[in-house]
């Protein structure tokens, strides 16, 4: 089966109903021609209902930033994964560093969260990266490796074909600061080679591995073109209705 490649918009804490639905007009009737590739936005939950109607038979699939890992209870403040898949979800990302860093994530909790969104059908984006400090020391892959063994301990062959990883160096998030194409494929194969060591080779060849961190159009392109590289993981680029498209209809 061929790797599927799939451009993703995470677009973190912007956007009031109006700017998203404003926003994915613009985007399904400039993306609709679009059929290789799979195109995935995930605005803030106020957002997401109306970004579902405004998306109703589009090729734009919707994804939520965050759940919280029960069907429903005393969690002020929390959403579940029922309440995503209700308003027409299918895609949650995991382990965002920004919520390991600001909300004290870890891995076990993460771990959980993909096992339960799993469960409800859901695909999880599971989030991996190394600090710039970490990089300096040389642990990059190691940091990377026990994130990825941790993130998905206990899943199986079988579940492992629904979720996609996206390395997220944390030096490049937001800072313009992009890995080098081959620095990030370097860690995307050590991430491929963590999922054969996991589930075997068929799974790992399968998975999905995105990018994430200062993904722009000018160099889109050349990210999307090395071996490893299966997909983008955007911010603030994706944000802004033209650099989204070119995002989307990268040539490598
Ligand atoms: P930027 O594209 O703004 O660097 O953000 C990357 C990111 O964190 C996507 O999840």
């Amino acid at each position: 089966m061929a790797r599927k490649i799939i451009i993703a918009g995470n677009w973190k804490m912007h956007k009031t109903v109006d700017e998203a639905t404003e926003l994915v007009e613009q985007l399904k009737q400039a993306l609709a021609d679009v059929k290789d590739r799979e195109i995935l936005v995930c605005p803030p939950f106020t957002a997401l209902s109306a970004v579902a109607a405004a998306l109703d038979g589009s090729n734009i699939q919707l994804g939520a930033q965050n759940l919280y890992p029960a069907d429903e209870g005393a969690y002020t403040g929390e959403i579940s994964p029922r309440m995503l898949v209700d308003v027409g979800c299918s895609y949650v990302i995991l382990g965002h560093s920004e919520r390991r860093q600001h909300f004290r994530e870890s891995d076990p909790f993460i771990n959980h969260k993909l096992k339960v969104a799993l469960d409800h059908g859901l695909k999880p984006i599971l989030c991996v990266g190394e600090t710039l400090e970490q990089r300096g020391e040389g642990r990059h892959k190691t940091v990377v490796s026990m994130q990825v063994y941790r993130g998905l301990h206990g899943i199986d062959a079988e579940a492992m074909k629904e979720v996609a990883i996206a390395y997220e160096p944390i030096w490049a998030i937001g800072t313009g600061q992009t890995a080098r194409p081959e620095q990030a494929d370097e860690l995307h194969w050590a991430i491929r080679n963590n999922v054969e060591g996991l589930f075997g080779e068929d799974v790992a060849q399968e998975t999905c591995i995105m990018y994430g961190g200062s993904v722009k159009p000018d160099n889109v392109d050349e990210l999307m073109a090395q071996p490893d590289v299966d997909g983008a993981l955007v911010g603030g680029a994706s944000l802004n209705v033209e650099s989204f498209i070119r995002i989307v209809k990268f040539q490598a």
